[in-house]
């Protein structure tokens, strides 16, 4: 049995690209596991919500993730700031965290590029609370997209650093994990990138039939094809790669060899396109206004979550503590 953990931060509905990097992964092996799933509520600071937005926020992912098939009487499922073990770890992480390798991550490169105004310290540390999530667990396997593997490989270095500085091999060394395959790059429907809550180009698990429609109809295309079996361009390839994922493997193989013969008609592919992932999203959008409902259900797991997070974290840190040199007087 391994430890595996994940989170999502709470800043918008969760997406295709969310379900398939990281919470199909989780439902694989949340029944063999002892499995941690958590809500970055702290992560989400980094952008300044406004305070009565951000209890919903969290409210609404823990109802998405419940109604994707996580399953709180397998794992343990909680709120990041329901756990004070987590900022505490952090805060000692800090300590061996150079501002170098953190102005060198991708994904502080880009803040910085995208959001030149707000590049505040936690932006900066952004890796290191991520890494605090994973070792406070003492995790093993972290589901997670492609977006997120620089990300896990610091989260190595700073278990290596401290197992290193106090001659120990407490904290374990958690890898990004995909299913026995590469990590996942689910792309966005404006032709390049990947799909992402800021991006503006996700198909989220909550939209309704008519809205999936017109953003998938809304998708870049080009002319077509019309050289045989020519290399795709980028928008065309993400298409595919969204049917790749979503679709059955008879029906993405029909549009390839359509395109091979440059015969393909991107309006029709679209449309199929379109109406799969209606049902694949469907069971998961009536479980979301269900559980949407149920107040008592959902205060009953997150407080379940905490205990169940909590009682491990205090384990971790009580010993990290130790390890460090604190004692009490
Ligand atoms: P977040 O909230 O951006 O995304 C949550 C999960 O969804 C995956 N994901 C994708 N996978 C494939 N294709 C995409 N287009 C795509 N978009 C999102 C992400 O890889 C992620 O697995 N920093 C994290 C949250 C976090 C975390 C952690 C994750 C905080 N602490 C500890 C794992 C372990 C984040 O912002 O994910």
């Amino acid at each position: 049995m391994e430890r595996v953990l994940s989170g999502i931060r709470s800043t918008g509905n969760l997406h295709l690209g969310n379900y398939f990097g990281a919470i199909q992964n989780f439902l694989k092996l949340q029944n063999e596991n002892d499995c941690y799933f958590f809500i970055a509520d702290y992560h989400s600071l980094t952008t300044h919500p406004a305070p009565e937005n951000l209890f919903e926020n969290t409210r609404q992912v823990l109802i998405e993730y419940l109604a994707a098939g996580i399953d709180p009487e397998k794992c343990t499922l909680y709120v990041q700031s329901d756990v004070p073990e987590i900022p505490e770890l952090y805060l000692l992480l800090n300590m061996n965290a150079y501002q170098g390798e953190l102005e060198r991550c991708t994904t502080f490169k880009d803040k910085v590029r995208k959001q030149p105004d707000n590049v505040n310290a936690g932006l900066l540390t952004y890796p290191v609370l991520m890494a605090a999530d994973i070792l406070i667990h003492r995790a093993t396997k972290v589901p997670v997209g492609k977006d997120q593997e620089q990300h896990l490989e610091m989260a190595r270095t700073f278990a290596k650093r401290f197992n290193f500085m106090y001659h120990t091999d407490y904290l374990i060394e958690p890898v990004a994990y995909n299913f026995g395959n590469a990590l996942v790059k689910v792309p966005g429907l404006d032709g390049s990138g990947k799909m992402g809550k800021s991006e503006n180009n996700a198909i989220n698990l909550i939209d309704e039939p008519e809205v999936i429609r017109k953003k998938v109809m809304k998708a870049m295309t080009d002319g077509g094809p019309t050289v045989p079996n020519q290399p795709m361009p980028e928008s065309i390839a993400n298409l595919f790669a969204i049917m790749k994922i979503i679709s059955e493997p008879d029906t993405y193989q029909f549009f390839i060899e359509q395109y091979n013969s440059c015969t393909v008609r991107y309006g029709d592919m679209k449309k199929k396109l379109a109406e799969d992932i209606i049902v694949f999203t469907t069971p998961i959008r009536e479980r979301i206004k269900d559980i949407s409902k149920d107040a008592d259900y959902l205060n009953k797991v997150a407080k379940l979550g905490k205990d169940k997070a909590r009682a491990s974290a205090t384990e971790t840190i009580s010993n990290v503590r130790k390890i460090i040199g604190f004692r009490s007087f």
